[in-house]
Order: structure tokens, then sequence, then C-alpha cells
């Protein structure tokens, strides 16, 4: 999927821009990597549309022709699920003429019929009919289903890649299914779910999330709950304190493993895991305005710990885990300047609102938070499309996830450009 292109100059000119980068390691990237319409050709091809992104729950399509549509870039993916159960995600083109099949979102169908010409498809993407086709010589229906991505469904989450040949991420995610499947997030149910448009490139919105150097300065109501917000060893009793009692008090062996296999660390290019569990402030045991519990406990946990779970599937989706609820994190690149910043909240399936929790009270925290980075992030990506922007370097503590993507990233792109 070329969209542009990429004549001789550009390809010298990327290559020389990523050796040029790749030789000043620890530095920020240059401001071209932000902006490029060539560079953000050369990601969509050989990043996005190889990696492992999240589409979403299964918790939003329980019943046989329940789907709904994840966008990604300028693409639109139908997943839904099928006649046997199966999840599917099918590229929104009719293999006609192109058309979007399905426009609406979410929903519920038995097929989906392109509104341009009518040819209609069942839920696993066959082509079903090709209204008057009959007349056209050699016509084969089985020649044109609508495209797929591959589906992974690990703990209850849609893993899609639209790469074929990607090695199932379903494997990666072995490593932390312990403490990932103590909160049994295939018993989830979204609480609420909101997108948050970013002007910016996908890979500030990224960075930013990466790190937590700018916690302190950004993000007072996070920063006064979680441990992560200041330096390692400014926070090692707390750590250790947590990570002592953790088992005892949730009920849960090895919830306070750490794996941190994620880009140039992962078992395969497109994907990657982490997970770890880190502390809250004393006195403190869930994500909240004043780090009171807001929801039933998740899954098999006993009890509240002071502690939380930080997981990761691939390069973009991330999952932070209360004892008592979770949030999901998702950047979906719009075009090269815009980003959008999924953040979905689940509770356990059987709690109800009103009754075992209030929407404003569970989301208070991050949507709050996702605000400050909104406003962060665009004011970054300001002064990085300046044209008298100089990169400075990243701090090799609190940065060092961001050093980590950084590099991976340049591997990768100067993989999709040979
Ligand atoms: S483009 Fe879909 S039926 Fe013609
Ligand atoms: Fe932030």
């Amino acid at each position: 999927m070329q969209l542009i292109d990429t004549d001789l100059a550009s390809r010298t000119r990327l290559t020389g821009m990523l050796e040029a980068q790749k030789a000043r390691p620890g530095q920020a990237m240059d401001s071209w990597f932000y902006q490029s319409p060539l560079v953000y050709q050369t990601e969509l091809d050989g990043i996005l549309f190889k990696s492992w992104l999240c589409a979403g729950h299964i918790s939003q399509i329980p019943e046989t022709g329940d789907y709904f549509l994840f966008d990604v870039a300028k693409e639109s993916i139908i997943v839904c699920r099928d006649e046997r159960g199966q999840v599917q995600a099918l590229f929104n083109n009719c293999r006609h003429r192109g058309s979007r099949v399905c426009e609406q979102t979410p929903g519920n169908r038995k097929t989906f019929v392109c509104p341009y010409h009518g040819w209609v498809y069942e839920l696993n993407g066959a082509l079903k009919s090709a209204r008057q086709m009959d007349v056209v010589a050699g016509f084969a229906h089985g020649d044109h289903s609508l495209g797929k991505a591959q589906v992974n469904v690990c703990h209850g989450f849609i893993l899609i890649n639209c790469d074929p040949d990607a090695s199932p991420i379903a494997k990666e995610v072995e490593s932390i299914a312990g403490p990932l499947s103590a909160h049994e997030p295939e018993n989830w149910k979204i609480a609420h779910q909101q997108t948050y448009p970013v002007a910016a490139n996908w890979k500030l919105a990224l960075e930013n999330y990466l790190e937590c150097y700018h916690c302190a300065t950004a993000h007072r109501a996070y920063a006064k709950l979680h441990t992560i917000s200041d330096l390692e060893d400014n926070i090692k009793q707390e750590t250790e304190e947590m990570l002592a009692r953790c088992e005892q008090q949730t009920g849960v062996p090895g919830i306070g493993d750490l794996v941190y296999k994620v880009y140039q660390h992962a078992d395969s290019p497109g994907g990657g895991v982490e997970c770890s569990r880190y502390a809250l402030y004393p006195g403190h045991v869930s994500g909240s305005e004043d780090g009171q519990a807001v929801a039933p406990l998740l899954g098999k946990l006993q009890g509240y710990d002071g502690g939380l779970a930080d997981f990761q599937f691939g390069p973009l989706t991330f999952l932070i885990v209360y004892p008592d609820h979770g949030v999901m994190y998702r950047f979906v690149p719009r075009d090269q300047l815009n980003t959008d910043m999924h953040i979905t909240w689940f509770v356990r399936e059987d709690a109800e609102q009103g009754r075992d929790y209030d929407k404003e009270k569970l989301t208070w925290l991050w949507h709050r938070t996702t605000l400050e980075d909104e406003y962060i992030i665009r004011r970054n990506a300001e002064g990085v499309n300046s044209r008298f922007y100089q990169p400075g370097p990243y701090h090799t503590e609190y940065e060092y996830a961001c050093l980590d993507f950084v590099q991976w990233y340049l591997a990768r792109m100067t993989e999709a450009s040979q």
C-alpha cells in the first residue's frame, strides 16, 4: 500500500535522516519525523499496519451480528461477531469498486449490504450475492470476499493486525497471563469511553504516555497518588513494601511479576507485551480523586494492596488496572499531525452504575489527566513543528521507555525504507 511515489530522492532523504538520527543516540528526534508526509506514509506501511492494535473488547459484540467500526488513519475496519461466534475484522472496502460497505456504528446486522450497487456480504466477509453479476463471464463469488485483518482475542481484548504475516500476539500475551487473568478482563464491561483528539503527531502523544517525567509538573492530582511520578530511588520503600504485601492482600500469587518485552525487547516487531506493578502513596488504594475505591474489586482480587498494574499490548495500547477498575489507553493516528487518544474505563460486568459505581467518580482522575495531556502534547507539537526546534536529550531514567521506542522505531523505519 504505497500511497505516494517514494522516488529515489525521497528515499535517499529518508535513509539519510534515519542514519543521522541513529548517530545521535539518546536525543529526541528531529522535527522532520513528526511532520513529513513521506515519514508518515512509511510509518503506515512499515509500522502501523504491521502492528497489533486493540480494536475493542468482546463485551461490545456479545451476539451474532453485533459489530462496531474501528477507524485507523484513513482506514475503516468492521469488527463483528459472525454466525460461528468468531470475531472478524473486515476491511470496510467493497470488493466491487471499493465503497465503504458499512457506515453506522455500532449495530447488529445479518449481512453487510454495500450502499453503492448492492453487493451483499456475510458476517465472515464472504460475498453472498452480487446483483446481476451472473451475466459477467468468469465472475466467481469466492474471489470477492471482504479482506480481513488477523484477530487474536486475548483475555477479552480484540487485538488485530492488518499484516497477514504477523506472528500471533496471543503467544506473547501468555507471558503476562498470570497478573492479567487475576483481574479477569474477559468479564469486564465498559463503563465509559471517550475520544480525545490531539493536534500532534502520534509519536508525540505516545512518547508523552511513555514517560512520567512530566507527571509532577503537568498532573498534580495524578502525582499525589502514583509513585512512578518520582525517581526509583526516592520511592524504593513504597515499592518494596507494596511488593512484599501484594500477593497476600490480593490473594493472587505472582501479581507483582515484572515482564518488559516491548519495542526492541519484544518477541515480534509488531507485538510486545509488558506488565508491572507499582505503588500508590500510603493511604490510597485506587485511581480516584481521593485515592479511595470507586467500584467493586475486579476478578479474583480479594483486597486492596495499595498497588496497581500496568500492561502493554503491542506498541500503541496500554492498560492501567487498579484493583477495582481498568483504564485502557489507545493511540490512533488520524494523519501526520493529528492523533486520537481513545480512553476506555472498565468495571466488572456485574457492577451497576448508581449502585456499585458512580461514573463521574470513576472517570474523574483519567479524564482530568487526559485533558492535561492533550494540552501539553499540543503545546509540545507546536514547539516541535517550529523551524527553531532543536532536539535535546532524553532523561535516562524517567524517559527510558521513550529511548526504547525510538530505537525500535528507527530500526523499523530503516527496514521499511529499504
Ligand atoms: S462498490 Fe459496492 S456494490 Fe459497487
Ligand atoms: Fe501525562
